[in-house]
């Protein structure tokens, strides 16, 4: 469903006006609506319903402790890549027995205490991880449950910046070496080899490359069963792309349908508990990021609306050239041209879209859409800008789950040097 609708010619976050919202908490300001969440969580989980599976959340498109509170009372499990994001995890009341912990450079620290939570699985990247694991498991008296993330090298079609299942990646364990790293693993006396996993990229918008990437991992399933290694799990990653303009990904039920089709015709694919890492797909539409428009300004032939949000508030277009949509929150009448829609922050890249038809006056209030994802969860405080407060809509009710940061909470923990 589309949570963001105009009513009465002005935008609305479900049944509350965001210009209300822009008043009350001033902008920059993101906006989520519950039930955009809670609509693509549930998508998922009807279409599993009568399997085993865990669809894992990934903290990371967006780690707000009320997205969390509100997909651990749907029962969600968690993908996390630190301590802080597991910390996250157990403050919104999600379970550690439902957490996996990935990432390419889990620190001591960061083992032990994922450890001590009680975590259920450790999706390891590395020979050198699964012996530091192994070390640390054995000097707390404890078991680490792993499974080793492999590296399908299969083309996930995306932005390189955001594709990772491919051999020059940073990612995973290369086809050729995972045997050797699984035999080890079983030799290794802290360690319960449970699983096997990969995840080959984000923001995907066809099938095809998530079923290359299953093939390959059910040829390593294959090949360790008859090197008499068993798994319990088979974890597949996130990566299910949203359509920010005219993208047209699967549907989430048509992606998770594909992935049983192939276990079902695959003789041993119904032992496998299956999981999922979804970030995007989850909480990429269900949030919108508000701006007003400060200065209209024309260069030349080129004119640019600055709007008080920067890059530091959505890093996606500076970074990956990312689309968003913008859409003023009451769209005015009058004549219309192209504007390039930037930030304040002093560097060439800050903008938010580029070359958009619209007619805007100073002080109009700006939707930029598709800003659920990766858009707060990458913010910075470049710029000494404080960042942007969070609300949360459900119906009628307003949530403030993310105050507005203060300056003063900026440089707080700095020091002047003595006299
Ligand atoms: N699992 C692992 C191991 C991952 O690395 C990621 C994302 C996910 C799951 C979740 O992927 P999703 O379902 O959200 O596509 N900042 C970029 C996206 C980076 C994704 C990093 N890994 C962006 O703004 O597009």
């Amino acid at each position: 469903m589309n949570a963001f609708l105009f009513r009465d010619g002005q935008l609305y976050a479900e049944d509350v006006a965001l210009e209300a919202l822009a008043a009350r908490f001033g902008t920059p300001c993101y906006v989520y609506s519950r039930r955009a969440i809670t609509d693509a969580w549930r998508e998922f989980s009807a279409a599993c319903a009568g399997r085993r599976v865990l669809v894992c959340y990934a903290l990371k498109a967006n780690s707000n402790l009320a997205v969390i509170d509100l997909l651990a009372r749907e029962q969600a499990g968690f993908d996390i890549v630190s301590a802080g994001e597991l910390r996250r995890v157990l403050a919104a009341g999600g379970s550690a027995a439902r957490t996996v912990f990935s990432g390419v450079g889990k620190s001591s620290a960061e083992i032990r205490e994922a450890l001590t939570a009680g975590v259920r699985c450790f999706n390891v990247e590395s020979q050198a991880e699964l012996e530091r694991l192994d070390q640390i498991a054995g000097e707390m008296g404890r078991r680490a449950p792993v499974s080793l993330r492999v590296n399908p090298d299969v083309d996930a079609g995306t932005h390189p910046y955001i594709s990772t299942g491919l051999r020059e990646n940073k990612f995973g364990i290369p086809h050729e070496d995972v045997l050797a790293a699984y035999q080890r693993a079983c030799a290794l006396p802290h360690l319960d080899v449970v699983g096997i996993d990969c995840h080959i990229g984000s923001q995907i918008t066809s099938l095809e490359p998530f079923t290359a990437a299953l093939d390959k991992v059910l040829e390593l399933v294959d090949r360790l069963h008859e090197a008499g290694i068993e798994l319990h799990h088979i974890d597949l990653g996130g990566g299910l792309g949203i359509s920010y303009d005219n993208e047209t990904p699967p549907s989430r039920a048509a992606l998770i349908n594909a992935v049983f089709n192939r276990l079902d015709a695959h003789p041993r694919g119904a032992r496998y508990e299956i999981l999922f890492e979804f970030g995007r797909s989850i909480v990429g539409n269900a949030g919108v990021l508000l701006t007003r428009v400060e200065y209209l300004k024309r260069n030349g032939e080129h004119r640019f609306a600055i709007v008080d949000a920067g890059m530091n508030d959505l890093m996606r277009p500076a970074l990956y050239e990312a689309w968003h949509g913008v859409q003023p929150v009451r769209p005015r009448e009058g004549e219309s041209a192209q504007f390039d829609i930037v930030g304040p922050v002093c560097e060439s890249g800050d903008w938010l879209a580029r070359g958009r038809q619209l007619c805007l006056a100073e002080g109009d209030l700006l939707a930029v859409m598709s800003a659920g994802a990766y858009g707060m969860a990458m913010s910075s405080n470049y710029n000494t800008r404080p960042r942007a407060a969070e609300v949360l809509v459900d119906g009628e009710r307003i949530h403030l789950i993310r105050e507005r940061e203060s300056i003063e909470s900026l440089f707080a923990l700095e020091h002047r040097l003595p006299d």
